[in-house]
């Protein structure tokens, strides 16, 4: 049976509705149903003729007949289904095949391409860092980005208004004045607190890296950013010596950068380890000789020396042992050495960018190259 426009007794947004959907749906069936220029002509007509086309004649049923209060409702869905109609006669054409050309799929088109994604570079050299590590027998440990003052400083023998707070300047959470300073949340300023969180739950011996986020009160620079990654290595044990510590990162310099790498460690300071170093790399873009080329150009990763600095590393202070001494980290029983890189730095060697701000700007024609 041919479609006719029904009067609408009941104005009610549902019964608007459904009075819709008929319509929309006879349209819809009508249009699959056309077979040739007479029938596009008759079914064009039909339905929009300006006297007594089908879209006149809801007009005039459905909307000028509606009671006041239904007005407005009516007036929302007769224009909708007037669109949604106009859309239907417009595209309808004269199809063999009795289906709409819009619905009718053209194998001559190219599919749609869903470009892989791929690892950050800086995710990827971190993936690397740890796989390192893991062939070592050391195990993967995280902790929270937003840390307490506690496990960030006080715990790492940094005390209260020490001076070597100001060189891990951060972002502190407002509103925390009335808290014991022990308590105040802060962005963690390096992966170290998770070496103490980390012994709280594990007894010795322990071996393990974590890579994670940080934070420093930075302004960003080619070289800095208020965020950047690192990774912590730490390893607890009766009789773990310098030793140890210089023959591992050795190796991981090595796996990591070529066995042609050499390491050179350098007395520093940190209030965790006793005694510290820097560990420094011969430069991998110069070769430790501090110029490129064939026209002696001097290499700007390694400033002309020849030498790169990596990490901050040392001996577990026997103070920092205290603080998890309870959980079998007697300082006069064991032992134990800690690490620390940024990630960030690496991956700017590794792959020659010369600003890190590249790094997190999400600029896909930059991290597709690493794809
Ligand atoms: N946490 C130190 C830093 O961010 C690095 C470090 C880690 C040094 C472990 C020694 C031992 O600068």
């Amino acid at each position: 049976m041919a479609y006719t426009v029904p009067k609408l007794t009941d104005y009610s947004a549902a019964a608007l509705d459904r009075a819709a959907a008929d319509s929309h749906h006879a349209c819809q069936s009508e249009a699959a149903a056309v077979r040739n220029d007479a029938d596009l002509k008759s079914f064009r007509d039909r339905w929009m003729a300006r006297k007594n086309g089908i879209l006149t004649q809801i007009n005039d049923l459905w909307l000028k007949g509606a009671p006041p209060e239904a007005k407005r409702e009516a007036g929302i869905q007769v224009n909708r289904l007037k669109a949604r109609i106009t859309e239907l006669v417009e595209g309808a054409h004269v199809s063999p095949t009795g289906a709409l050309d819009s619905e009718a799929v053209d194998i001559s088109l190219p599919g749609i391409r869903r470009p892989i994604g791929a690892e950050h570079p800086v995710i990827k050299t971190m993936h690397e860092i740890v796989g390192v590590f893991e062939k070592l027998g050391y195990s993967v440990a995280e902790g929270p980005v937003v840390e307490t003052d506690y496990y960030n400083f006080e715990a790492l023998n940094f005390p209260p208004n020490h001076p070597a707070r100001d060189t891990q300047d951060t972002l502190f959470i407002a509103g925390q004045k009335a808290k014991p300073q022990r308590d105040r949340l802060l962005l963690r300023t390096h992966t170290s607190p998770v070496q103490i969180r980390t012994m709280e739950k594990l007894r010795p011996p322990i071996r393990i890296v974590i890579p994670g986020k940080v934070h420093r009160n930075d302004p960003p620079d080619a070289s800095h950013s208020p965020m950047f990654h690192q990774i912590e290595g730490l390893a607890v044990d009766t009789n773990i010596t310098f030793g140890d510590l210089k023959g591992t990162l050795d190796h991981a310099m090595k796996a990591l950068f070529g066995s042609s790498v050499k390491t050179h460690f350098r007395p520093s300071f940190f209030p965790f380890t006793e005694p510290s170093a820097e560990l420094y790399v011969t430069c991998f873009i110069c070769g430790g000789s501090g110029k490129r080329g064939t026209d002696n150009a001097p290499c700007r990763p390694c400033k002309q020396t020849g030498w790169i600095e990596v990490l901050g590393c040392g001996m577990v202070d026997p103070n920092v042992f205290e603080f998890v001494k309870d959980n079998g980290y007697d300082p006069k029983k064991v032992s134990g050495f800690a690490f620390g890189m940024g990630v960030d730095r690496l991956a700017l060697l590794k792959y020659g960018v010369d600003d890190i701000q590249l790094f997190f700007q999400g600029d896909v024609r930059f991290l597709e190259q690493f794809g």
